[in-house]
């Protein structure tokens, strides 16, 4: 079965200190609770080694926020797959549409860059999502199409078995405009729809996919109720644990 997963996106927020704060606050709320769902956080490069060190990873996944598009080499300021991996994270998130958008980052590149997530044993958290005018001419199904299609179909279905996949609608990311439930909904079917046309029920099946874009403690659990709704990729409300867990608890 596939899994149910929170993952919060610490985005740029945070220093070292506050970061690892936030980090062992939400294990500390853990405690003692029963999940329904796995955890992730989100937290910038830096942050990747000691809030690994500082938690118990087996609670709480730890995931980058991106990573290179080549494996090593003269790329200053670049941080490669295999450098995360040697953190203790597990996870990275990959295409998100911030990235996408300042970064210039394409679907040839962020096909590289799963690739080299996968050849170090990293979970790619694949993020996907129409902007605003796309949504408005009804074209959100064509462009996230395109976007797995382009950057993830040349995986092997074992290969495809490893990603999660996040629907962002930009329009929705850090708006306050959250998807209503039933477009969330219709976007993850289709999106399963696509999965199954390319590798099967089977793996379609197990393939998490969340959702992201002002998903919050009042709204998570609607969102979550859907059949193909399996957690969500949370940014502004991943920066308290007050805001985090009860999220967490919608499952
Ligand atoms: P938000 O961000 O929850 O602040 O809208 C979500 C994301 O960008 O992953």
């Amino acid at each position: 079965m596939r899994k149910n997963i929170v993952a919060g996106n610490w985005k740029m927020n945070n220093n070292l200190q506050e970061g690892l704060k936030l980090a062992k606050d939400l294990e500390a709320a853990l405690v003692g609770k029963k999940v329904n769902c796995d955890v992730v956080i989100g937290t910038p490069f830096i942050h990747l080694a000691p809030v690994a060190a500082a938690i118990d990873t087996t609670k709480i996944g730890v995931a980058a926020q991106n990573c290179a598009d080549k494996a090593s080499g003269a790329y200053t300021g670049e941080v490669s797959a295999a450098m995360v991996a040697s953190t203790g994270a597990k996870y990275v998130i990959l295409g998100h549409s911030e990235r996408r958008a300042y970064y210039g980052e394409t679907d040839a590149i962020l096909k590289e860059k799963v690739l080299l997530a996968l050849a170090n044993g990293l979970t790619p958290i694949f993020c996907v999502g129409e902007v605003l005018e796309e949504r408005e001419a009804n074209k959100q199904d064509e462009i996230v199409n395109s976007q797995i299609k382009n950057a993830l179909f040349n995986l092997s279905a074992e290969e495809f078995g490893k990603i999660v996949i996040a629907y962002e609608p930009v329009w929705a990311i850090g708006t306050g405009k959250t998807a209503t439930s039933e477009q969330a909904q219709e976007m993850h079917a289709f999106i399963r729809g696509v999965l199954a046309a390319k590798y099967g029920e089977k793996v379609a099946d197990e393939t998490s996919i969340l959702y992201g874009g002002s998903c919050n403690a009042a709204n998570a659990k609607e969102l979550f109720d859907n059949p193909d709704v399996d957690g969500g990729l949370i940014g502004g409300a991943s920066l308290g644990v007050d805001k985090f867990m009860p999220i967490i608890e919608a499952f």
